[in-house]
């Protein structure tokens, strides 16, 4: 299927999750995994920062907060999700939006200091050119970080692709490791990054069997995968 027909399904998919207010409600399913992230990134007060797939733009608000003298650009191939996002960071002096696929980022090369990733890059119709164009827009010492909790090696999350309604890739942590080698990276590796958020004792989701599962899914952790521009 041509790249730009996979963009208009995520776009309608994604739109929909929007008006289910899910932008909003995944910032608090995604913070546990994402601040010890952040953390790890070591943003700079100066960075120039590029978060893909930002949905509801909570994180690019974030880490405004911590690039005073920075900027950050939310980049989501949902217009939705950017819509909501934008009414959301009006406050904001040193944030701005973008509606694009990753797959062309509209951005000239060299123009971030770090790029984020959380729980998108699994949707990315090419993942290996999404990469690529990651590279692309990263300086010279630059890094990317990609967080999903969506891959081969946690066995609890595999069920989920009989819920998802659009194609979606299910990698190992070495894969994307590959994937970020071939685009030129260097110091690339993978981690597991546990959630410590309590487990309620029944659980009514459509993501999980039961608790149990749930709570297992947690200890498995979600992958982060990241690696510097040399
Ligand atoms: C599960 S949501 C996560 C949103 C956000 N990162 C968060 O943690 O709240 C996945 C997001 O990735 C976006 N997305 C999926 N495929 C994309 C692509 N090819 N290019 C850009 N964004 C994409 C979707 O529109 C959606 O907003």
């Amino acid at each position: 299927m041509p790249e730009i027909v996979q963009n208009e399904n995520l776009r309608e998919e994604f739109n929909r999750w929007a008006e289910a207010g899910k932008g909003e409600s995944m910032e608090t399913e995604h913070r546990p995994i994402v601040e010890p992230t952040l953390a790890m990134m070591k943003i700079a007060p100066t960075d120039e920062v590029l978060d893909v797939g930002c949905g509801g733009g909570w994180l690019v608000r974030e880490i405004a907060s911590r690039v005073a003298q920075g900027r950050v650009l939310g980049m989501d191939v949902s217009d939705e999700m950017i819509s909501r996002a934008r009414r959301s960071a009006t406050h904001l002096q040193n944030v701005e939006f973008v509606v694009g696929g990753v797959d062309a980022i509209p951005r000239a090369a060299n123009s971030f200091d770090k790029v984020i990733s959380v729980e998108s890059s699994y949707y990315w119709p090419d993942a290996a050119a999404g990469i690529r164009e990651i590279f692309r827009v990263l300086r010279p010492g630059g890094s990317a970080w990609i967080l999903i909790n969506y891959y081969r090696d946690n066995l609890y999350c595999h069920q989920w692709s009989k819920t998802f309604t659009i194609p979606t890739h299910l990698l190992s942590g070495d894969e994307w490791v590959g994937l970020f080698r071939s685009a030129g990276f260097k110091d690339v590796a993978h981690r597991r990054i546990t959630d410590p958020t309590p487990t309620p004792e029944t659980y009514t989701g459509r993501w999980f069997r039961d608790a149990a599962e749930l709570a297992a899914f947690r200890r498995e952790g979600a992958l982060l995968v990241h690696g510097a521009k040399p």
